[in-house]
């Protein structure tokens, strides 16, 4: 494993303890999960029946895909963050393999998987691009693509007097100094291109030129919605304002 993904590995090592403590990172309410293993089910189909979630982390997508009856194989670069996963697999008695490794370079034979899955992860890889081919390698042909990912973070004012607020709760709710994270400034050393979220156009040019077929993004409003109609107050008023995309496609046959 090179330098950055070293540097990349231990930050989610470190952080996997107080990631779950953000109401944006976990399901708050019975609807939004229903509303989110619905979303999965119509992107994905019923015929699927071994997914990978990339980026698993602390198995958002992958606890969700297997309690709807998935094969489900989550991997991350952080043992720490799938040691959460584990546990809340055991916790909610569904069966998920875990397997560590790097997003740009999987370890899987080409067509293993009939849907991939991730959310929240191509904006932290060097090297979108080579990722996306090898997301299309591992998927069967037919196989279907589905991630989630923000657009841009908006910057205006009021924009950055509500992240500002927003860091100073986390800061006494979850002792951890978000102005000093690993992804602000140069500290990684290389560029992440899509650091600070992207342009719809831009990710279904990039899904396109890949070779994948009937690319789709859309806004996840309603899941917007019932997220923030669930939040504490201060959250409320602190959370971004900007959107969640949900990208499809198929890999030809
Ligand atoms: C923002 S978290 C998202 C976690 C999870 N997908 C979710 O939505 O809750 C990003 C995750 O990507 C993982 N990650 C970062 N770079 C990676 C890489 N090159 N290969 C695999 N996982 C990676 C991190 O360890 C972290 O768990």
């Amino acid at each position: 494993m090179n330098d950055t993904k070293n540097k990349i590995k231990e930050y989610w090592n470190e952080r996997s303890s107080t990631f779950d403590l953000s109401p944006g990172h976990v399901i708050i309410n019975r609807n939004e999960g229903a509303a989110w293993k619905s979303l999965l089910q119509e992107k994905i189909g019923l015929n699927a029946k071994k997914v990978i979630d990339i980026g698993a982390g602390t198995g958002f997508l992958s606890i969700m895909l297997a309690e709807m009856g998935y094969e489900v194989v989550g991997l991350d670069l952080s043992e720490e963050m799938m040691e959460r996963a584990k546990k809340k697999a055991m916790v909610r008695g569904v069966k998920v393999e875990f397997k560590q490794g790097d997003a740009e370079n999987l370890p899987f034979e080409t067509g293993s998987f009939d849907a991939l899955v991730n959310r929240a992860v191509l904006w932290t890889l060097p090297n979108p691009k080579k990722a996306i081919a090898e997301w299309r390698r591992v998927l069967k042909p037919g196989g279907k693509l589905c991630f989630f990912l923000h657009e841009p973070h908006p910057d205006g004012v009021s924009d950055r007097a509500r992240r500002y607020f927003g860091n100073i709760f986390i800061l006494v709710t979850e002792r951890r100094n978000p102005w000093n994270s690993l992804y602000d400034g140069n500290k990684l050393g290389v560029d992440l291109p899509f650091r600070g979220g992207v342009e719809p156009s831009v990710i279904t040019k990039l899904l396109e030129d890949s070779g994948l077929k009937n690319v789709s993004a859309e806004p996840m409003m309603k899941i917007a919605r019932l997220k923030r109609n669930n939040l504490p107050l201060f959250n409320k008023i602190t959370a971004s304002k900007h959107v969640q995309y949900c990208y499809t496609a198929v890999n030809p046959k």
